[in-house]
């Protein structure tokens, strides 16, 4: 018996060390310490060994399974070091590589801007009107006729506005008021609405112009509209612009759509009102036109100019940009200069 266990201890011995990962390890150890195992068999069988002799031969079974027990778990200990250390080799991080960072974009100033004039608008009781009522391809009638501008006007010259090759009757619109007309074509007073946009004119381009250029065109009409209503929110739109209270001028002026008329300062920012560069010594600067919607301009849209009366402006888009961050190039909007993009 003695003998048997001693075979049964060099075997398996022999076959741990032949093991070569986790798994042929796990089948060797059932093999040799399960309840089925051949030694287990031997404990059982001790019952039937002489008593004098069961001593020793107990004392040698336990030690063998425990030698085997022992070298299994040194092995496995070292198997399972061996196939961490090569899952760690294989899924190992290089620190070093250049990352997949990818920069996240922004709006452009210019839309930064008109969002922020339409929502101070909004705040007002405006309603923000797109493209539908404002194309930025638009009839000489809308650009220019139902605005009540003589057919001689300036502006309409081929020096200031682009016309299509389609027709002399096409033009690229040369202002946002186009969105005025059609929207009082289209609905009923009372209509408050905003609407900004792209415009096009004919001009050289330079650091203070460019052939393209944003508007947003304002709208107020309805009973009892005064001079007074535009004053107040004209100001009120200029102190949440601004973010502070900033003196304020209305000048006499004239468009063909609005009597009267009126341009509209604001205290030059560069200098305070002293008088500098950017606001050519006056110590003002002109941000937008505005005005009483002349009679004519309802009348050609059905509108009774008896029972009826409302507000206009339009301002630019750049100018207000350029003023509240003092950038001194126009054309800075338009060359996608992700240097300068980046700093709104
Ligand atoms: N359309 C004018 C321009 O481009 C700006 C303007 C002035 C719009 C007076 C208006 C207004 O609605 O009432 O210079």
């Amino acid at each position: 018996m003695e003998q048997k266990i001693l075979e049964i201890k060099e075997t398996a011995l022999k076959e741990i060390e032949k093991t070569y990962d986790l798994k042929s390890l796990e089948e060797v150890k059932n093999k040799y310490l399960s309840r089925a195992s051949e030694l287990n068999n031997l404990k059982k069988g001790l019952k039937d060994v002489p008593p004098e002799q069961r001593p020793k031969i107990g004392a040698l079974v336990n030690q063998v399974s425990k030698e085997i027990e022992t070298l299994t778990n040194q092995k496995q200990e070292e198997f399972y070091t061996a196939e961490l250390n090569k899952k760690l080799e294989s899924e190992k991080i290089d620190i070093t590589l250049p990352s997949t960072f990818e920069p996240v974009g922004h709006v452009h100033p210019l839309t930064k801007t008109i969002n922020e004039i339409v929502e101070i608008f909004e705040l007002l009781g405006f309603s923000l009107i797109e493209n539908q009522y404002s194309p930025e391809v638009e009839t000489v009638k809308y650009n220019f006729d139902l605005l009540n501008t003589p057919k001689e006007h300036p502006a309409r010259d081929v020096q200031d506005t682009f016309y299509s090759k389609l027709g002399e009757n096409v033009v690229l619109r040369s202002q946002t008021s186009n969105a005025q007309v059609r929207q009082m074509q289209n609905s009923r007073p009372p209509i408050k609405i905003v609407s900004p946009g792209r415009v096009y004119r004919s001009e050289s381009v330079s650091a203070r112009k460019n052939n393209l250029f944003h508007q947003i065109e304002g709208l107020y009409v309805d009973k009892n509209v005064t001079f007074s209503d535009l004053k107040g929110v004209l100001n009120e739109f200029i102190r949440l612009y601004f973010g502070s209270y900033r003196p304020t001028r209305f000048r006499n002026s004239f468009f063909p759509f609005t009597e009267p008329s009126a341009e509209i300062d604001v205290q030059c920012i560069m200098c305070e009102g002293k008088g500098c560069p950017t606001c050519s010594g006056t110590g003002w600067l002109e941000i937008l036109g505005a005005g009483m919607v002349d009679p004519n301009v309802l009348k050609a849209v059905d509108i009774d100019p008896e029972v009826y009366s409302g507000f206009a402006f339009g301002m630019g888009v750049e100018r207000l940009t350029m003023l509240k961050y003092a950038i001194d190039d126009i054309r800075l909007f338009f060359n996608d200069d992700i240097r300068f993009l980046n700093q709104f």
